[in-house]
């Protein structure tokens, strides 16, 4: 038998924590040996993150050609062409992918295109894929295998009527109405965008609210304009089953007490379960817990010695950039040097429907509930010039404050929006909530006038008890 390739680390998997790790180890100087079964960017590129913010922003460019008339615009017979937003997706998703593919070359990155899977030693064996069968062995490992979708029993994926965010963005073309069964980051952005470009959409979630977990108050004003533009939400519903026409036309879905709705496509996004079945590991120290995940540390560390797991593969918020933080933070822990663990309670969560969500830190229920004493304040979009001229009044900025000994607020819990452009404003938020600020300090900040980030502005200084604006 041949001696293994020897890496200072061997990375399997390809996606943001893995091509992350990837690259900051070998700008570091490590010799990387990276295994991928599909293509480098994994899902976040491929089949997520990129390709579904592509979709929802033809979604925002046809809402505001539609609404094109209100700023005295005349547009005559506005019209989708599927096809070419499904090409432009593809032109950018191949473009990044290219990037990274020129990204991990110029920084001698070997990949390796197969499946890996860990043996005793931190070997790690490569199989079924391009490269052949291959042996390398790592003086680290990262494990980075993400995941893939959960489905539910009695809804077998077919790709043409029950489908999950893998096919959904790969579609030729939208069904005219579409059922949503989970009303979480996934079926939010999905139902959004589907609706904007003309789909009849229903949500089926199982819990009392969509987003759970996301402020209350934000919630509202996403089923308040999910409900305005025709989304039909059904909440603390069960989805018992569903009965296909046959020939892929349609199927009606059985919730609830007896009701049901007939549809074209089934979209199930009911959250995702970790990808580490072909994992191998036998004759290693790394165990999952009873759903799949790695178990790993607060460092990443698995209980083998020098193997670490990030991403999805591992029980911490779904996010591409937390996978970017995890496999960045693994490379340090590698290099010897102090690695931060990443604070999981305050990482930026930003959800691209319409209208966005973005937050970081406590929501008002969960500061009260970890026993904080809490003073809050809330903005909405519609008195801020720069919403108004952009034509989005409907949202708010909500900010959680711990009350102080006296009285007044103190260091900044959670940071919560909804509404224009929130996903890109969240910036100063997270930074207030993961600095640990206190209203004070951030409230002697200028926010640029006129601006829509103005707005958190003026909720902080409403919560030092001198705003401008009431
Ligand atoms: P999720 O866990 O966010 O939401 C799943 C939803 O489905 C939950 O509301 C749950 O109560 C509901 N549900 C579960 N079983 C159900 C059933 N049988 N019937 C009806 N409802 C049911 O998962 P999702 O949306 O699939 O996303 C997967 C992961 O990817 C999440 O961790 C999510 O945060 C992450 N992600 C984040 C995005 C973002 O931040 N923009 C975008 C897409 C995904």
């Amino acid at each position: 038998m041949t001696e293994p390739r020897r890496h200072d680390v061997v990375i399997i998997g390809g996606g943001p924590g893995g091509y992350a790790a990837a690259l900051y180890g070998a700008a570091a100087g490590l010799d990387v040996g990276m295994v991928e079964k599909d293509k480098v960017g994994g899902t976040c590129l491929h089949r997520g993150c990129i390709p579904a913010k592509e979709l929802l922003e033809t979604a925002s460019v046809y809402r505001h050609v539609m609404g094109a008339k209100e700023f005295g615009v005349q547009v005559e017979g506005t019209e989708l062409d599927f096809g070419v937003a499904m090409a432009r997706k593809a032109t950018i998703v191949d473009g990044l992918f290219k990037g990274l593919q020129g990204l991990l070359k110029g920084r001698k990155v070997t990949t390796y295109a197969g499946t890996g899977a860990l043996g005793a030693g931190r070997t790690v064996s490569v199989r079924g894929g391009e490269s052949g069968d291959v042996e390398l062995s790592g003086d680290s490992v990262i494990l980075a295998s993400g995941s893939v979708p959960r489905t539910i029993p009695g809804f077998d994926i077919d790709g043409t009527v029950v489908v999950t965010s893998d096919e959904l963005l790969a579609i030729e073309a939208l069904p005219a109405s579409a059922v949503v069964i989970g009303g979480g980051a996934i079926g939010c952005e999905f139902a959004s965008m589907m609706a904007d470009l003309g789909t009849k959409v229903t949500v089926l979630e199982a819990l009392p609210r969509i987003l759970p977990g996301v402020d209350a108050d934000i919630t509202q004003v996403v089923q308040r304009s999910f409900k305005k533009r025709g989304i039909d939400v059904r909440t603390g519903v069960d989805v018992t089953g569903h009965d296909p026409a046959g020939d892929g036309q349609g199927t009606t879905v059985a919730f609830g007490d007896g009701e049901s709705v007939r549809v074209d496509l089934v979209v199930v996004s009911v959250g995702r379960r970790p990808l580490s079945e072909h994992l191998g590991l036998e004759g290693t120290g790394v165990t999952l817990d009873e759903r799949g995940f790695v178990v790993v540390d607060e460092h990443c560390r698995t209980g083998e010695d020098a193997v670490w797991a990030i991403g999805d593969l591992i029980a911490t918020p779904q996010l591409a950039h937390v996978g970017f933080a995890e496999g960045i933070g693994a490379i340090r822990g590698i290099l010897g040097e102090d690695a931060v663990p990443v604070d999981y309670d305050r990482v930026p969560w930003c959800i691209y429907c319409h209208p966005e969500v973005a937050f970081s830190g406590h929501s008002e229920a969960s500061a009260t509930e970890a026993g904080f004493d809490v003073v809050v304040a809330k903005h909405r979009f519609v008195g801020n010039g720069r919403a108004l001229i952009v034509g989005e009044p409907d949202g708010m900025v909500k900010v959680i404050a711990e009350r102080d000994g006296d009285g007044r607020a103190g260091r900044i819990l959670g940071v919560h929006m909804v509404g224009p452009w929130v996903t890109e404003q969240l910036g100063q938020g997270y930074l207030a909530v993961n600095w640990e600020a206190t209203v004070d300090e951030v409230a002697h900040y200028l926010q640029p006038h006129p601006s829509i980030s103005e707005v958190f502005g003026e909720t902080v200084m409403a919560l030092t008890g001198r705003g401008l604006h009431g």
